[in-house]
């Protein structure tokens, strides 16, 4: 089939690639022309694990195209995906749907043939009937459904969660455009992946239940994680005997600095605002938001005291600062707000990581930057493990010790074993575990 793909960010470009490798005809459609040109020279503007060979292979096969030119991109598709951003709106949480507006009514005046609008963002509910309606208004002419079809990728596992995802969620009102939705997704049903079929409020709706679910889940071990702290239990055993309860399931309980992302975050609290605007507030995604961002405050507050109770004039070693590993988003990462508060402490702060330099430098002034794991521990009085890349995972820890000016490891992501860091002359502080003093 032939797709449009509006917007080249996360979602928007991995799902085009994906789409493409399935054997359809795929336009990517970006207003920044800059990076429709890196997309054009085979550059990857996103840190994505397998996209950069995806792409080439599908670009060079002549089914994956980049251009600024919505018009002809819309008037060729029989499904026009909308994937452009739906940031939090500054200041009160409700979903930015700007872009997602602008690109609707951008695609109605170029409607040709009847055509499937699909909404891959992640919009509030009552969004996708909202866009069909200002459709319609502006082309009554026009032969179209919309349909909801939200994006389930993790970040560094993206392509993988596209070409084994657990389900499709396919919202709409019209069995042609069902026909249509069936039809893209055809390869999934070769593996037979459900494909949810339900309507349009009940698709958004999933969307939003899904990643709040999920940031519950965060939120709940790590807050059983401090209360392990406090009475002398060990987090990893206890995530380990619930997550064995079929009906809890062993994911998402990793305890560690709170979330981040460009998801979970906005996600929470878009559907906190739509809730409340409907009558039925959900005071447990309202909770998480709150324990979430008090948590990365916390986090400070327990290098601090690893550190004797003052961080003023000391050396901080830290790896990692992106929300998780093997991506280079930045978005509401815990770094964001535990490096700058060290340095407001009086701390000299120096990082690493494989990914994230790019953008925290900008986003963190005042931090020093680093070219590998062993440079920032160098005459450093503490090392934080912030995000858990696999290069910090086997790391010498007695090479460390000896490097550091006193030799503290503070574990944000337990990564290591208390007894591993007690044996090799660290003083280890984790989560959800006693500190251990070096052995
Ligand atoms: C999430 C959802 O997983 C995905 O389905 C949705 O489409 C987009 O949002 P993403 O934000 O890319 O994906 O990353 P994810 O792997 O879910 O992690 C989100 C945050 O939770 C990260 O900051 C991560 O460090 C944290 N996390 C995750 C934990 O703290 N503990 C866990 O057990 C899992």
């Amino acid at each position: 089939m032939r797709v449009a793909m509006i917007g080249t960010g996360y979602v928007g470009l991995v799902t085009g690639v994906c789409f493409s490798d399935f054997g359809h005809e795929v336009t990517c459609v970006d207003i920044d022309a800059d990076k429709v040109a890196m997309l054009n020279r085979g550059e990857v503007p996103i840190f994505e694990p397998g996209l950069d060979a995806l792409m080439a292979t599908n670009t060079e096969a002549g089914r994956l195209h980049f251009t600024t030119d919505l018009t002809s991109a819309v008037k060729n598709a029989d499904a026009v995906f909308i994937g452009v951003g739906t940031p939090s709106r500054r200041g009160d949480g409700y979903a930015d749907l700007q872009f997602v507006y602008g690109a609707a009514e951008q695609i109605a005046d170029a409607l040709d043939g009847y055509t499937v609008v699909v909404l891959k963002s992640t919009v509030p509910v009552g969004t996708n009937r909202e866009v069909l309606r200002r459709i319609k208004a502006r082309r009554p002419d026009a032969e179209c459904d919309v349909a909801s079809n939200p994006e389930f990728l993790r970040e560094g596992a993206a392509i993988e969660d596209f070409m084994r995802p657990d389900r499709v969620v396919v919202g709409s009102e019209s069995d042609r455009a069902r026909e249509v939705m069936r039809e893209l997704y055809r390869p999934l049903s070769l593996r037979e992946t459900p494909i949810v079929n339900t309507t349009l409020e009940s698709a958004e709706l999933i969307k939003y239940a899904a990643n709040a679910f999920l940031a519950i889940k965060i939120g709940f071990i790590n807050e059983v994680a401090d209360l392990c702290e406090n009475v002398g239990a060990d987090v990893q055993d206890v995530a380990k005997g619930i997550g064995l309860d079929g009906r809890i399931g062993s994911k998402f309980l990793h305890p560690g600095p709170g979330y981040g992302g460009s998801c979970f975050p906005k996600d929470t609290l878009a559907l906190a605002r739509t809730a409340e605007e409907a009558g039925a507030p959900t005071r447990l995604v309202e909770a998480v938001v709150q324990i979430n961002d008090a948590r990365k405050r916390k986090m400070a507050t327990k290098i601090v005291d690893a550190c004797g109770g003052s961080v003023s004039g000391k050396r901080i070693g830290v790896l990692g600062v992106t929300f998780k590993p093997n991506t280079d988003d930045m978005r509401d990462s815990p770094s964001l707000v535990i490096l700058p508060r060290l340095l407001d402490l009086g701390a000299e702060v120096t990082a690493y990581d494989p990914q994230g330099r790019r953008e925290g430098e900008e986003m963190m002034p005042g931090v020093k930057w680093a070219d590998g794991p062993y440079d920032v521990c160098q005459e450093a009085d503490a090392l934080v493990l912030l995000t858990e890349w696999n290069e910090f995972r086997a790391l010498d820890l007695r090479r460390i010790a000896d490097m550091m000016r006193t030799s503290v490891l503070v574990d944000l992501r337990n990564v290591y074993r208390p007894h591993e860091a007690a044996r090799a002359g660290l003083a280890y502080t984790s989560i959800g575990r006693k500190p251990s003093a070096p052995s």
